[in-house]
């Protein structure tokens, strides 16, 4: 089987500069999949098997026409019959067995796919996250492995037993009568063309409406998570027609091709007419020619019946196989994603020290969000980042978190380069109260003491809660700690999620605390109830926040304030509120804000 057969001729002439760059391109398809499968320790053993299977299963269709071919020629011998039997009834135990031992592999082959993934999945570096959906490695995960482990278990066997069938009824023709071959080389050429094109269009046709159906859910899944918005707007009309018009899409698409794959089903039936018409006239010819007798005839058109299949099957195996390169090639593109890099060695439990940012320059993609940033977060100090939305507030923090790395300069602590230290040490020794508060889904109890699985007692997680002034809230539920937050803590108001988060952060006892916008959704009782707490914690480690209210910031030891990808000036309140005109401005607007 070339490849190249495959293209169409006028194609072929049309492109004939671009071809070398398109058989570059296949060669280039077979990479990921033989690359990945090299990665995975893969059931080899099984899969063998199902070969050897699915070859002798096809090794049995090919002889029993040999047998009915004999029977009609009046060989009713006990030998005979109890063979033929015995073909009967391999069968159909290879049939069964086939059928378990591909399953096997199947789901083994997609676990050790899946763990492979996940373990890549785990340890990605957030950049890759920021350029992958989730929804789309799930699918990587989930979808794209079931295909490729089917592929290695049914289809590659049921692929190499459909091309020894293939040669094999076609020499056993041969060996019977060269007009029965001659006759089944006129005709194969039509059944190979008609299998390509339908192929070629099924396979285009699966995309498009798997393209349409996948739009369609993507749309469906935007809208109603949040489907509060469109209640507050009153857009429940807008999105209704919407909704109707991706289904309309995804309607059309099956339709069109509905009416197409018609056309070519009416052609792969001719074709089929036109084949057997061929067998049943050669028959007739050479039975009353007296070349054969009429139990080669049978034998011949069985065999020629098993060509005819092997070949139509053989078209949408092929097309399986691309899908399978497609598939690969997206997971390959998960798996040879470098994992987070981690070169430190140095353990950072209880490690104190001055933080500093040194000449640092960052950018996510083209554009610097940091440029030249140098500033020091002393130790056992507070200090206070601030600056307009956008300025690059959080991004610090992500440094810090080394989440990302910068591009020039450095991040240091007590004079070491952050590097340095083994990442998943240095992680563990900072808490870190995120913008957007995440939970997981979950009890209040697990969600507090994520940080510190397995270790931890009832008493340390009250007494976190309690200095995050969450205890309250948490003992007025029902079932107290056990509480379930529901998907991304749902269940909760956004103020009770944020002292959640401040608990698991202070339950970790970390002698650094990075917080961004940490108390923004509080009310002004609980935020200074935070402060208090903050206060108490900064004896005994070091805190770098991000502040959005500026009365926040007042007590902090240092200020550093932001504007524009820089550092504009650092000092204390009354430093800055002396000197700085964007701070004056910054406490000015906040004033302004709170009389509204
Ligand atoms: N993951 C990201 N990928 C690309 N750009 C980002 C990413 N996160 C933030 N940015 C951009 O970096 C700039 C600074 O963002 P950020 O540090 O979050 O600002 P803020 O001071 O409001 O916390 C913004 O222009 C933002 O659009
Ligand atoms: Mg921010």
């Amino acid at each position: 089987m070339k490849k190249t057969k495959e293209k169409p001729v006028v194609h072929q002439m049309m492109h004939a500069d671009t071809a070398s760059v398109e058989s570059n391109n296949k060669r280039q398809a077979w990479k990921p999949l033989f690359h990945f499968i090299r990665q995975v320790k893969m059931p080899w053993i099984l899969i063998a098997v199902c070969v050897v299977l699915n070859l002798a299963q096809g090794y049995l269709t090919l002889l029993f026409p040999s047998y009915t071919e004999q029977i009609y020629a009046g060989n009713f011998s006990k030998a005979l019959a109890i063979t033929a039997t015995v073909i009967v009834l391999g069968k159909a135990l290879l049939t069964a067995a086939i059928q378990g031992v591909c399953t096997i592999t199947a789901n083994i082959t997609q676990m050790r796919f899946q763990e492979h993934i996940w373990r890549r999945l785990s340890r990605l570096p957030l950049s890759f996250y920021d350029k992958n959906e989730p929804r789309d490695l799930i699918s990587r995960t989930t979808e794209d492995t079931t295909t490729l482990s089917e592929f290695f278990s049914h289809g590659i066997s049921s692929l190499l037993s459909t091309i020894y069938t293939l040669i094999g009824s076609f020499v056993l023709i041969l060996a019977y009568d060269w007009r029965l071959a001659a006759s089944m080389l006129i005709t194969i050429p039509l059944i190979y063309a008609i299998a390509i094109i339908s192929g070629r269009f099924y396979f285009k046709m699966n995309n498009q409406v798997q393209a349409k159906l996948s739009n369609m859910t993507r749309y469906f899944a935007s809208v109603l998570p949040y489907i509060t918005l469109t209640k507050f707007f009153g857009q429940e009309n807008r999105e209704e027609q919407n909704g109707l018009d991706w289904i309309a899409k995804h309607f059309k698409t099956s339709f069109d091709n509905a009416k197409i794959g018609l056309v070519l089903t009416f052609a792969q039936t001719v074709v089929q007419v036109i084949f057997q018409l061929v067998i049943i006239l050669m028959g007739v010819w050479l039975v009353r020619d007296g070349s054969i007798d009429i139990g080669i005839w049978i034998a011949f058109y069985m065999y020629a019946n098993t060509l005819y299949s092997s070949f139509s099957s053989l078209s949408s195996q092929w097309q399986s196989l691309k899908r399978n390169q497609g598939c690969a090639a997206r997971i390959t593109q998960v798996t040879d994603t470098p994992i987070e890099e981690n070169n430190g060695t140095m353990d950072a439990s209880g490690v104190e020290g001055d933080l500093a940012f040194r000449n640092v320059t960052f950018a996510y993609g083209e554009q610097n969000v940091l440029n030249d940033v140098s500033f020091t977060v002393p130790s056992g100090k507070v200090t206070a980042v601030v600056g307009p939305s956008g300025a690059g507030k959080s991004t610090i923090l992500n440094l810090v978190e080394r989440f990302y790395t910068p591009n020039e300069g450095s991040v240091a602590l007590n004079g070491q380069d952050i590097k340095e230290y083994e990442l998943r040490s240095w992680r563990r020794n900072i808490g870190y109260i995120p913008q957007n508060c995440q939970l997981f889904s979950g009890t209040i109890r697990d969600n507090i003491a994520y940080a510190v699985p397995g270790q931890v007692s009832d008493e340390a997680v009250t007494e976190a809660a309690r200095l995050a002034d969450a205890l309250e809230f948490i003992q007025s539920f029902e079932k107290g700690f056990d509480t379930e937050v529901g998907e991304n803590g749902a269940k909760l108001s956004g103020g009770q999620r944020q002292r959640i988060a401040i608990a698991r952060a202070l339950l970790m006892d970390s002698k650094l605390l990075i917080l961004d916008e940490a108390t923004s959704n509080l009310d002004a009782e609980s935020e200074a109830a935070i402060e208090a707490t903050l206060k108490k914690v900064s004896q005994r480690c070091t805190v770098l926040m991000v502040a959005h209210r500026m009365d926040t910031v007042r007590d902090a030891d240092r200020i550093v304030v932001m504007e524009n990808t820089r550092v504009n000036a650092v000092g204390t309140h009354e430093e800055l509120a002396a000197s700085c005109e964007l701070y004056r401005k910054m406490i000015g607007q906040q004033a302004v804000d709170a009389t509204v």
